[in-house]
């Protein structure tokens, strides 16, 4: 059984990219097959695995989508799937913008991610999908489709502002949409541990949802070798063994296989 997790937040720049570059890394390299999606139009995560000029891209997540909205059989999933160091990914493209805005007129709109990725999920381990820091119909169709959702929080951006309304929308799609849906937890990302307001901000966030909702025991740290390893197109942890963000990843990653027994 696959299990799809989005990585979401209501803020960009708070690592969701990165988390599901690293974290689809981390699994693979654990023997899981795993599928990434690039569900944000800016396509960061795309990018991260290489592709240069998305804007020329015919086969994305974009396409797949909107196959799905006209009822038009999309051209083989061969082509729209491609792989990048044993992870498979699903591109985007400047295109998905245009899709978002059509799903806005659609009927039944909520469900068309969960529609393309019927007749793919299940040969996959864990399907991540990476969004965009929108509550918008593309993140709608990310929580309607998923098994879980990983909140990444970084503890320097004033964490907890609009947590709150991004849990709201969760908790709506699962009594409306999708009840399967669950929060496997808050990943806290670019956490510098020698800073005092990072050490206050981590602390404000674990008070405010103990005992209910889990914060992932491990931390992805703050460094540099992040920036130069997405820079290269690689996970970190192919990038620079030692690197502490990238042992973090694959902590994590066994942190949340173990969660899930
Ligand atoms: N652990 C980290 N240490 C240092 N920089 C990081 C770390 N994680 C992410 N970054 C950087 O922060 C920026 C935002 O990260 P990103 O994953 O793109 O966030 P989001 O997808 O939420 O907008 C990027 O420039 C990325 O390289
Ligand atoms: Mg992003």
């Amino acid at each position: 059984m696959s299990k799809v997790i989005v990585i979401g937040s209501q803020k960009g720049g708070v690592g969701k990219t990165t988390t599901t570059l690293n974290l689809a890394y981390s699994l693979c390299s654990m023997g899981k097959k795993v599928l990434a999606i690039d569900l944000d139009s800016q396509a960061n995560l795309s990018t991260c695995y290489g592709i240069e000029n998305t804007k020329d891209l015919e086969y994305t997540i974009g396409h797949l989508l909107m196959a799905q909205i006209e009822e038009e059989e999309p051209e083989e999933l061969e082509h729209y799937i491609q792989s990048k160091d044993g992870v498979d990914f699903i591109p985007s493209s400047i295109y998905l913008s245009a899709v978002e805005a059509k799903l806005r007129t659609e009927m039944g709109a909520e469900r068309m991610l969960a529609e393309v990725l019927a007749p793919i999920r299940d040969r996959y381990d864990y399907v991540l999908v990476d969004t965009v820091p929108s509550l918008g119909m593309l993140t709608v169709n990310a929580l309607a489709v998923a098994d879980e959702v990983i909140i990444t929080v970084n503890p320097q951006l004033l964490a907890m502002m609009g947590l709150q309304d991004f849990l709201r929308t969760v908790g709506k799609i699962k009594k409306r949409i999708n009840p399967k849906l669950t929060i496997a937890g808050i990943l806290l990302t670019m956490c510098d541990g020698r800073t005092t307001l990072c050490k206050v901000l981590t602390e404000e966030v674990t008070g405010s949802f103990q005992g209910q909702i889990k914060i992932f025991k491990n931390r992805i740290p703050s460094t540099v070798k992040v920036g130069e390893s997405i820079y290269y197109s690689m996970p970190i942890a192919l990038y620079s063994k030692k690197a502490s963000a990238g042992i973090a990843y694959r902590k994590f990653a066994k942190e949340l296989i173990d969660y899930e027994g």
